[in-house]
C-alpha cells in the first residue's frame, strides 16, 4: 500500500494536470484530490466550465467527442505533463449478454 502521495511512482506534485470531465463526479473528485496533493496547475476540462467554481481549477471548454475541441486544447495547453481523460459515460448492463460495441464506445453527445 502505498500512502497519499508519498512512495507513490507517479509525480503530482507541482505537476501540471489536466481533467476532462471535470466538472463532476470523478472527474471533480480528481481535480479535488490533485490541488489537495499540490498539483502546481490543474486544468478542469468540461462541456460547460462554468459549473466549475473549485477555487485553483482552471475551467476550461471541452467536448471529448469533436476533434476540432480536443485540437484545440492540445495546441493551446503544452504545458500539460499529466493528463486524465475521465470524460464518458457507463452503461450499467451485463457486458456478456447486452454488450454493444457501437454504444458502449460512445460518449454523450
Ligand atoms: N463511477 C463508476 O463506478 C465508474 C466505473 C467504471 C468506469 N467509470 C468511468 O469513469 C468516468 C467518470 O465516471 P463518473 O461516475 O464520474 O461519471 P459521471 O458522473 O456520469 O460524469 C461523467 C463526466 O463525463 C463528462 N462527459 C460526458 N461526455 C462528455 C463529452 N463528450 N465531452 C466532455 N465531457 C463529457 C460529463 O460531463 P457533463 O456534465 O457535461 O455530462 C461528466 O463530467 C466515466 O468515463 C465512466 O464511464 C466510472
Amino acid at each position: 500500500m502505498h500512502g497519499r502521495g508519498e512512495a507513490f511512482p507517479m509525480k503530482i506534485r507541482d505537476s501540471v494536470a489536466f481533467v476532462t470531465g471535470a466538472n463532476r463526479g470523478l472527474g471533480l473528485a480528481f481535480v479535488q484530490e490533485l490541488l489537495a496533493v499540490g498539483a502546481w496547475k490543474v486544468y478542469a476540462a468540461a462541456r460547460d466550465p462554468k459549473g466549475i467554481t473549485l477555487p485553483g481549477a482552471i475551467p476550461i471548454s471541452l467536448d471529448v467527442t469533436k476533434p476540432e475541441s480536443v485540437a484545440a486544447a492540445t495546441r493551446a495547453f503544452t504545458d500539460v505533463n499529466l493528463l486524465i481523460n475521465n470524460a464518458g459515460i457507463c452503461h450499467w448492463s451485463g457486458i456478456y449478454l447486452n454488450y454493444d460495441p457501437a454504444r458502449d464506445l460512445e460518449t454523450a453527445a
